[in-house]
C-alpha cells in the first residue's frame, strides 16, 4: 500500500473557534468531495477574537489534538484568529501538516488587486496582529494594505440576521472609511464573513472585489494534499463529520441553511475551559 492509500481513509481535521469555520468545510465538500472532513468548533470557549496569544495557542494545541486521536491526517486552521496568533506553536508541535486561511487569502487578494491597495476586515485579534499585513507583504512588499477590525459582525451573524437593516448599518460604519480610502479588493479575514457576501458587495459595490479565504484555504488543501501525497483515491465518498466543545447553539440552523450543509449527528468534545 503506497502513502496516497494508507493516508487517503483518514479524514481531514478541520477546527474552528465555533461553527463559522463550517464555511471552510462547506467548501472542501465542494472542491475535494472524496475527502472525510471531521470538523470541532470550539463553542465551549467561543469566541477566540479578542482572547491573548497564549490562550489561542493553547486552545489550537488541544483542539488539535483531539483531531490527531481521529487519525487526522492534516490540520486545517479554519479560523482566522486562530490562524493569526497559533500557526507557527502548531508547526512545531503538531506530526502532521498544517494550513490556515491567512496565506491563501492574502495570495488571492494579491492576485486580485489592479490598484494595490487591500483592504482586510477581522476580529480584533486577526487585526491587532498584523498577519494578514505581513502575509500581503511577503509576496508583494509594494502592496498598500488598510486592516479594519468589525467585532459587531460576528454577533450579528450568530443572530442569523444575514439580510437585514442593522446589519446593513454595522456593515456601513466599519466598511465606509474603508472605501473612502481607496481599497479595490476586500479579504473577508473571518470565517463568519462569507455568509455576509451578498450584503457586502451590495455596500461595497462593483469595484470591490471580494477575497473569501474560506475559498483560497480549499484550493491551498487541494494543493497540500497533492504536494504530500496523502489525498483520498478519487472514487472514494467522503462524508463531514462534526463535534462540537459545547452543546450547539442557535447558530448551527443558521449556518447550515445559509451553507446548504448538513451536518447531522453532533458529537460532543470534551475540553478544560
Ligand atoms: N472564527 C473566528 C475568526 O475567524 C471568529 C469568531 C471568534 O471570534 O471566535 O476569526
Amino acid at each position: 500500500m503506497d502513502s496516497t492509500t494508507s493516508n487517503g481513509s483518514r479524514p481531514i481535521g478541520v477546527f474552528d473557534s465555533g461553527i463559522g469555520g463550517l464555511t471552510v468545510a462547506a467548501e472542501l465538500r465542494r472542491l475535494l468531495p472524496q475527502e472525510t472532513i471531521y470538523y470541532i468548533g470550539d463553542t465551549a470557549r467561543v469566541p477566540y477574537g479578542g482572547k491573548s496569544q497564549a490562550t489561542i495557542e493553547r486552545y489550537s494545541v488541544e483542539i488539535s489534538e483531539l483531531l490527531l486521536a481521529e487519525e487526522a491526517k492534516m490540520i486545517i486552521v479554519a479560523c482566522n484568529t486562530a490562524s493569526a496568533l497559533a500557526i507557527p506553536k502548531l508547526h512545531a508541535t503538531l506530526p502532521v501538516p498544517v494550513t490556515g486561511v491567512i496565506a491563501p487569502g492574502a495570495k488571492a487578494a494579491v492576485a486580485s488587486t489592479v490598484n494595490g491597495h487591500i483592504g482586510v476586515i477581522g476580529t480584533r485579534g486577526t487585526v491587532r496582529s498584523g498577519a494578514y499585513e505581513r502575509a500581503i507583504h511577503a509576496l508583494a512588499p509594494e502592496m498598500r494594505v488598510t486592516s479594519q477590525a468589525c467585532p459587531m459582525l460576528v454577533p450579528a451573524i450568530e443572530e442569523g440576521w444575514l439580510e437585514n437593516d442593522i446589519t446593513d448599518s454595522i456593515i456601513a460604519r466599519y466598511l465606509g472609511p474603508l472605501v473612502g480610502s481607496g481599497i479595490d479588493t476586500l479579504v473577508l479575514g473571518c470565517t463568519h464573513y462569507p455568509l455576509l457576501k451578498p450584503a457586502l458587495a451590495r455596500f461595497l459595490g462593483p469595484g470591490i472585489r471580494l477575497v473569501d479565504s474560506a475559498e483560497n484555504c480549499a484550493h491551498a488543501v487541494r494543493e497540500l494534499l497533492i504536494q504530500q501525497q496523502i489525498g483520498a483515491p478519487e472514487n472514494a465518498v467522503g462524508t463531514l463529520r462534526v463535534a462540537l466543545t459545547d452543546a450547539s447553539d442557535g447558530f448551527l440552523p443558521v449556518a447550515e441553511e445559509a451553507l446548504g450543509l448538513s451536518v447531522g449527528n453532533i458529537r460532543l468534545a470534551a475540553v478544560q475551559r
